[in-house]
C-alpha cells in the first residue's frame, strides 16, 4: 500500500488520510464517530478507526436462578439465535447451574544460572518479595485480594528455576497488575541469587480459574424434527463421546462453545484471546485434545456438563474505557468477575446444547442458510423493506447465491412486490 515509514507517529485523523491516498479505501469504512476515532487512538498503536462488529443480546437465560439477558459480539449469523433457543429450553427446567471459583492468576519467573540446591534459599525471599511489591498490588490487596503465595521449583528440562507467584485478581483482568509485579520482582531475585531473569510473565493457562455450568432437562423436551426426546437424547451423548474421543470433531465441538464464550468475552471487552488459548489449553490437558462438555443420560434426563478455565474480569482493560463493553456489563447487572466467568460457562454449554441439537436432527445448514440469506439481500442491495421478500425467494428456490439475491431482488423490484 507504501504508507509512510512515520505512519505511527502521525494523528490518526493524518494516518486515515494516508490510508486513503495510498489505497483509495474511504477511511469511513473504519468508523465515523469521532469519540469512537478518538478512543481507538489511544487504545491501540498506529489507530485508524475502530471495526463495527455486531452485539446482539442472547435473551432468556436463567443462571443460579437469576435471569440474565446475555449480549453477545460477533460476525456469525447463528450464534444469538441459538443461545436463545438454548437459553429457553434450559429455563423451562430450572436454567443453568455455574460456579466459578476465587480468582487467582498465576505468573512465573524463569531464572537462569542457579542451582537446583538454592531453591529453598529462593523460597525463604517469599516474605521480602511480597512486601517488595506491596505497592502494586495495594489496590487489589484493599478490595480483598492480592499475593496468595509463591512456589519454587527447578525445571530440569531447561535448568532454570522457575519462581510461581499465585495472585487473587478479584474483579480485574489483570493482565497489567501481574505482569508489573512479575517484573519488578526481577532486581530483587537478580540480587538475592546472582541468577539471571530470562522472563517474567502472567500466564494464560488459568489453571486455577476452572469454571463449570451444568443443565438438566427432561429427554422428551428435545423431541424435534419428528424425532422422540430420548432418540435426540441418546443422539446428543453420542455426540458429546465423539468429541471426546476424535480431535477432528473435539475442535469443532469445542469451536462451537467458544461461539458464545469468545462472543461474550468480546462484548464486555475481555481478552478472547487469552480465554480461548486456556480453553484449548485444558481441552488437551491429557494428552489428546478433547471436547469440553459431555452429556450423559441420567433415568430419563439428559444432563450436561462444561468445565473449563474462564479468566474474565469487569473492571480494567478495555472493560474499563470502552463504552460497549461498559454497557454490555450494565445490562448483565455490573456482574462480579466470578459471575461473568459463570455467565460465559453456561452460555458456552448452552451454545453446545443448541449446536448439537441441531447437528443430531436436522443439521446445522437450513438455520445457517435462512440466517445468512438476509446477508446476501442486504448485499444484492435490498432495503429493509425489500429484504424479508428476498430472503422469502431464496429459501424457496434453496438457492442461497449472491446471483439468485440479485435476480430475486429484481424480480421483486420489477413485479413491485417489496413491502
Ligand atoms: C459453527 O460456528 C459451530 C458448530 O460447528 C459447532 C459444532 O459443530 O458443534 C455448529
Amino acid at each position: 500500500m507504501g504508507l509512510p515509514r512515520r505512519f505511527r507517529r502521525l494523528q490518526i485523523d493524518e494516518r486515515r488520510a494516508a490510508v486513503e491516498q495510498a489505497s483509495g479505501v474511504d477511511s469511513a469504512a473504519f468508523g465515523s464517530e469521532p469519540r469512537l476515532i478518538d478512543l481507538s487512538d489511544v487504545m491501540v498503536e498506529a489507530a485508524v478507526g475502530y471495526t463495527a462488529i455486531p452485539i446482539g443480546i442472547a435473551t432468556g437465560f436463567v443462571i443460579n436462578g437469576t435471569p440474565y439477558d446475555v449480549p453477545l459480539a460477533t460476525e456469525e449469523p447463528s450464534v444469538i439465535a441459538a443461545a436463545s433457543f438454548a437459553a429457553g429450553i434450559v429455563a423451562r427446567s430450572a436454567g443453568f447451574r455455574a460456579t466459578a471459583p476465587e480468582p487467582i492468576t498465576t505468573g512465573q519467573i524463569y531464572l537462569e544460572g542457579c542451582d537446583p540446591s538454592q531453591v529453598p534459599t529462593i523460597t525463604g525471599l517469599e516474605e521480602e518479595l511480597r512486601h517488595h511489591v506491596a505497592p502494586l498490588l495495594e489496590r487489589m490487596a484493599r478490595r480483598g485480594g492480592g499475593w496468595r503465595s509463591m512456589e519454587v521449583t527447578h525445571q530440569s528440562e531447561t535448568d532454570l528455576i522457575r519462581i510461581q507467584v499465585r495472585i487473587d485478581v478479584r474483579d480485574a483482568m489483570g493482565a497489567n497488575a501481574v505482569n508489573s509485579v512479575m517484573e519488578s520482582l526481577r532486581a530483587p531475585l537478580e540480587s538475592s541469587t546472582r541468577g539471571r531473569v530470562v522472563m517474567a510473565i502472567l500466564s494464560n493457562e488459568a489453571a486455577e480459574r476452572l469454571t463449570t455450568a451444568t443443565l438438566s432437562l427432561p429427554a422428551e423436551r428435545l423431541a424435534r424434527a419428528g424425532i422422540a426426546g430420548a432418540e435426540v437424547a441418546r443422539r446428543l451423548v453420542l455426540a458429546s463421546e465423539i468429541a471426546r474421543t476424535d480431535p477432528a470433531r473435539a475442535v469443532t465441538h469445542n469451536k462451537g462453545i467458544m461461539n458464545g464464550i469468545s462472543a461474550l468475552a468480546l462484548a464486555t471487552g475481555n481478552d478472547t484471546r487469552a480465554v480461548e488459548a486456556a480453553a484449548h489449553t485444558y481441552a488437551s490437558r491429557d494428552g489428546v485434545y478433547r471436547g469440553l462438555s459431555r452429556f450423559t443420560l441420567e433415568g430419563d434426563r439428559l444432563e450436561g456438563h462444561l468445565e473449563m478455565p474462564i479468566a474474565v474480569g469487569t473492571v480494567g482493560g478495555a472493560a474499563g474505557i470502552h463504552p460497549a463493553s461498559s454497557a454490555a456489563l450494565s445490562l448483565l447487572g455490573k456482574p462480579s468477575g466470578r459471575e461473568l466467568a459463570a455467565i460465559a460457562c453456561a452460555v458456552g454449554l448452552g451454545q453446545n446444547l443448541a449446536a448439537l441439537l441441531a447437528l443430531v436432527t436436522e443439521g446445522i445448514q437450513s438455520g445457517h442458510m435462512r440466517l445468512h440469506a438476509h446477508r446476501l439481500a442486504w448485499a444484492a442491495g435490498a432495503d429493509s423493506s425489500e429484504r424479508a421478500d428476498v430472503v422469502g425467494v431464496l429459501e424457496e428456490r434453496g438457492n442461497y447465491s449472491r446471483e439468485a439475491a440479485r435476480d430475486a431482488l429484481t424480480e421483486i423490484r420489477s413485479r413491485g412486490t417489496g413491502r
